[in-house]
């Protein structure tokens, strides 16, 4: 990594205050609400000074936010990128004023790796993985209309972003083992519930033969859910649905049927991010890479695990 703080004292303001200055997404799906939740909480418990902005969406408003923190002279600056690329000037811009950067979720495509100390996220093309191998293996019951095609559409993450990229490329390589599995159709939702409606109820409207839903998100697969009820269709029986996330609302389908199966993406990286901020700022070593732990999810699974669920 580069150099954090060329100050002497490292560990953030006068007073030892840390101030963070945090550039996410949006507020997109339930998985980022939680995420928001666990980044603005653990700030709080840990005396970190939080300055957050909600990008909507878009990378500019996202840019033009790493600015401004770049102004105020934040310790640190952390960020959920939008999209995997065009992040190269601004975070030049932060290396240049000798503020450190974290990436938290999502991964950049930049030229130069030093232009971010570390990266703190999913592995997103595993998860697309076990999602495909899942339906390899369940790929007898998942013939749904038993012609001997599994006939699978996809309703993709926000164009551009590491975890639909990730994902597509992970669960293509899995399906390729067997050669009666095909992506009939594939487009992106944008990893909100209403996206994943609209795009389903088009796919239902020039397609009577889909078999499977695999969508990168839990809420495009609830979108998804409410479509293929209004064709008079049951979800989970008539159409099998995998998705990526595990958030409540998904993992009460999945106990409900509704969802066949889920893979966990874990938002609550509040606690880590906080822990390597303030390594950084301490001028200790980080890792280049965190990777969060998770697991999948079958619906007996879901069944268990759902009082517990916190978010
Ligand atoms: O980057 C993580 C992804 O973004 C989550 O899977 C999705 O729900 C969110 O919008």
């Amino acid at each position: 990594g580069s150099e954090a703080d060329s100050g002497s004292d490292s560990s953030g303001n006068d007073d030892g205050t840390i101030t963070m200055g945090f550039a996410q997404v949006g507020a997109e799906s339930g998985w980022r609400t939680a995420n928001t939740k666990s980044i603005q909480e653990t700030a709080e418990a840990e005396g970190i000074e939080l300055k957050f902005n909600d990008a909507q969406g878009k990378q500019e408003n996202q840019i033009q936010a790493i600015r401004s923190y770049i102004q105020q002279k934040v310790d640190v600056i952390a960020f959920s990128p939008v999209v995997e690329t065009g992040f190269d000037a601004v975070l030049q811009e932060a290396k240049a004023a000798g503020i450190p950067v974290i990436l938290t979720d999502r991964a950049v495509d930049v030229e130069d790796p030093s232009l971010y100390e570390t990266f703190l996220g999913s592995d997103f093309v595993l998860e697309g993985e076990r999602a495909g191998d899942w339906l390899v293996e369940n790929a007898k019951d998942s013939d749904v209309n038993g012609d001997g095609t599994i006939n699978v559409v996809q309703l993709e993450g926000t164009t551009g972003a590491a975890p639909a990229i990730d994902r597509a490329e992970g669960f293509a390589s899995k399906i390729s083992a067997d050669d009666s599995i095909e992506v009939t159709a594939s487009q992106t939702g944008e990893f909100t519930r209403d996206g994943g409606k609209q795009v389903m109820e088009s796919f239902l409207q020039s397609d009577d033969s889909i078999d499977v839903v695999f969508a990168h998100n839990d809420d495009m697969g609830l979108g998804a859910i409410e479509a293929i009820e209004a064709a008079g269709l049951e979800p989970g029986k008539d159409i099998k649905i995998i998705t990526i996330d595990a958030v409540k609302d998904g993992m009460t389908a999945l106990a409900d049927g509704k969802i066949n199966f889920i893979v966990e993406c874990n938002p609550l990286l509040g606690p880590q991010l906080m822990d390597l901020a303030k390594k950084v700022l301490d001028g200790e070593e980080v890792p280049e890479r965190v990777v969060t732990d998770e697991g999948t999810f079958t619906q007996e699974q879901a069944i268990e695990a759902l009082p517990q669920r916190q978010y």
